[in-house]
């Protein structure tokens, strides 16, 4: 679930680059053409629309999968604020412990948790920017159109900004990325994995 939704993210952040391209939002701002996904917006939109529904119904098997099974509640939390303190002050330290990869420190449950609500924010404002006739009160809820736009476009800021993040560290602690390739490490029967490194 996580790489498709790393290839629908991936669509729908470079086809949503061509899209916005037609028409900036940001006076005398274009993505490059070498970035944008889609031969002009009309192809960016197709794209666009394709990939929703890799997005969306990934997206809902992962919701449904994670609330059965209990794992937002495991993965996510409880957040505490002494833990954020505590991660915090580790990180500028450079001491952040990744000896048990699956279990988050404060910060990464609450990067987390906001990836997942930005994601659930793009369906909401892309449904009232896609069909703004019929979801008419999802878009007068949202402000007017050109509001739910700018908020779409805010949501993927944010999610581009947490990918820029999440790929340095998985770069920095490469463990992790092998984890996510090969299923990760052994659950043991407390829910926890063994450390990734063995010393
Ligand atoms: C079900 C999910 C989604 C739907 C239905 C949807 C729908 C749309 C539509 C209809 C447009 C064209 C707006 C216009 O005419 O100006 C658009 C633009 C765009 N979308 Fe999405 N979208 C969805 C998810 C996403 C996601 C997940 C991202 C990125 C993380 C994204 C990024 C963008 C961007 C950057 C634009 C260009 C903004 C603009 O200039 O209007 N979209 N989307």
């Amino acid at each position: 679930m996580h790489w498709l939704n790393a290839v629908a993210m991936f669509i729908m952040i470079a086809s949503g680059w061509g899209i916005y391209n037609d028409f900036p939002i940001i006076r005398g701002f274009v993505f490059s053409d070498s970035l944008r996904l889609g031969e002009g917006a009309e192809w960016s939109l197709n794209w666009h629309f394709g990939g929703m529904w890799l997005l969306v119904i990934n997206g809902l098997s992962y919701f449904a999968y994670s609330a059965w099974t209990g794992r937002f509640r495991e993965r996510l939390l409880p957040i505490r604020i002494g833990d954020i303190v505590e991660t915090v002050r580790e990180t500028l330290r450079f001491h952040l412990a990744h000896e048990d990869l699956t279990t988050y420190n404060a910060v990464q449950k609450i990067l987390y948790i906001v990836v997942l609500l930005a994601g659930v924010a793009q369906v909401i404002t892309g449904l009232a920017i896609w069909k703004p006739v019929q979801f008419s009160g999802l878009v007068a809820l949202l402000g007017d159109f050109q509001t739910a736009r700018i908020l779409h476009f805010a949501g993927m800021s944010v999610i581009f900004g947490f990918v820029i993040v999440h790929v340095a560290l998985a770069v920095l602690v490469p463990q992790t990325l092998w984890a996510m390739l090969t299923g990760g490490p052994r659950v043991g029967p407390s829910g926890h994995g063994r450390p990734a490194v063995e010393s």
